[in-house]
């Protein structure tokens, strides 16, 4: 355990599940999973909490067991964030200190992302809004623009067009308090798409251009990504709670009857579907009588009806995009809800253009068993706080370190070539 360098725990308060996972930072760069636990949590709605308690209990759970399973005491994590009120803007800002030294240096660039925040805080954003994440995307140097990675360049005049991701202070308030109230400290906020991306999106697609789209229980989270790096965010209250909502409506059974149909049959493609198969639904109380509790149904009924719903979800997103200029992007589903039969090839004709499932798994680190859509957030946010998350922390962990062999250098090195690595937009 000599290379150790900082035990990692992040947090993913889905509308469906809590999910948490620990990992071991080494100065290697290397990450390795110790533990993780996937809880049931409905305190949620559409990705906001409302029920603080059940919240909370979920997350204390999910902590408690990922606790028992490493022998190690989660004090502090980073936790996602999304819901309809996470909007974003570029937004260009100007620096008169970046190349104050005659040069622009890496340490300049390092600087501007919590410098626009502290910018934003203090007066930039409205009091009921807090960024997340203010992330460059384009430097401009004595108006020479487009520009990527200026350091090494000459000029004063630089300015910087940024990614601003901000939330309803108050719906943030609330998850952090729902994990506090756990036993857990925030480090910091990563929103949740974001984290997708970077599990999910390979090198090349950020590059050439992809949209992430996230369909959990609660939401549809989309991020766009162009030139390397994030230049959208969009968030739809649409996703696999309405689809099973849809079928608690139409054919009067209970939730878990229809969750659990929903995963057995649903399907947004009818074409395999045997136009004589039936399946039989359990009625909910109010809707029984001596002689009936059950319904049966055509499963062709049953998934036009899931079909109509995902189309309704591929005309929101493409209006989204279309209205961004994003449209025409290859697009990348993850999240539980994208694992529904059928909803790759419906997106490819509604979009005509290439659409794929996307795993955290191009990931040697991340193990086997959660290389699944639902957990490319929680393995996101892992991933994250192993690169721009200790940015922050890497001052107070290399003091508590001087002693040991790991020296301030090879912290360093290893955090910025892992940061280069699997956020090459970040730098
Ligand atoms: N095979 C499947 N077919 C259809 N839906 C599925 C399938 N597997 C999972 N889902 C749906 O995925 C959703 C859960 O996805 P996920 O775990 O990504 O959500 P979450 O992270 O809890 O929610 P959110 O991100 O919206 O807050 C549920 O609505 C579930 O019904
Ligand atoms: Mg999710």
């Amino acid at each position: 355990m000599r290379n150790h360098v900082k035990t990692i725990t992040a947090i993913d308060v889905g509308t469906t599940k809590v999910f948490t996972i620990l990992a071991q930072l080494h100065a290697s760069g290397d990450i390795k999973v110790l533990g993780h636990s996937s809880v049931p949590c409905t305190g949620l709605r559409k990705g906001n909490v409302e029920d603080l308690a059940t919240t909370t209990s979920a997350v204390r759970a999910s902590v408690a067991e990922v606790q028992k399973q490493t022998g190690r005491r989660i004090h502090s994590a980073y936790i996602g964030v999304t819901g309809a009120h996470v909007t974003f803007e570029n937004k260009k800002y100007a620096f008169n200190s970046i190349g104050a030294s005659g040069v622009i240096t890496g340490e300049d660039l390092r600087s501007v992302s919590q410098r626009i925040m502290a910018s934003s805080t203090n007066g930039g954003s409205p009091k009921d809004r807090r960024v997340l994440h203010a992330i460059p995307m384009e430097y401009s140097v004595d108006g020479e623009g487009g520009l990527r990675n200026p350091v090494g360049l000459h000029g004063s005049n630089v300015e910087v067009e940024a990614h601003l991701i901000s939330g309803g202070f108050d719906y943030i308030q609330k998850l952090i308090k729902s994990v506090e109230d756990a036993g857990v400290d925030v480090e910091a906020l990563v929103l949740q798409p974001l984290a997708s991306a970077l599990s999910v999106l390979t090198p090349k697609e950020r590059e050439d251009g992809a949209i992430i789209v996230d369909i959990g229980g609660g939401t549809t989270d989309l991020v766009g990504f162009r030139r390397g790096h994030i230049n959208y965010t969009g968030v739809v209250p649409v996703a696999g709670f309405q689809f099973t909502n849809d079928i608690v409506q139409a054919f009067g059974t209970t939730r878990e009857a229809a969750e659990m149909a929903k995963l057995a049959y649903g399907s947004a493609d009818l074409s395999p579907i045997n136009i004589n198969e039936e399946i039989t639904l359990p009625l909910e109380e109010k809707f029984t009588d001596e002689e009936t509790d059950s319904i049966t149904i055509q499963r062709r009924d049953f998934c036009q009806l899931i079909k109509e719903r995902s189309l309704e979800l591929t005309y929101i997103i493409k209006d989204m995009l279309e209205e961004s200029q994003m449209a025409g992007y290859p697009i990348v589903l993850t999240g539980g809800g994208s694992q529904l039969p059928g909803f790759q090839r419906l997106f490819e004709m509604s979009f005509a253009g290439p659409v794929r499932v996307g795993a955290p798994n191009g990931h040697a680190q991340v193990p086997g068993d959660l290389k699944k859509p639902a957990y490319a957030t929680g393995v996101g946010i892992m991933l994250w706080a192993a690169t721009e998350g200790t940015r922050g922390v890497a001052l107070s962990a290399s003091r508590k370190y001087l002693g040991s062999e790991v020296g301030l250098t090879a912290l360093f090195t290893a955090w910025s070539r892992q940061v280069k690595r699997l956020m090459p937009w970040a730098v």
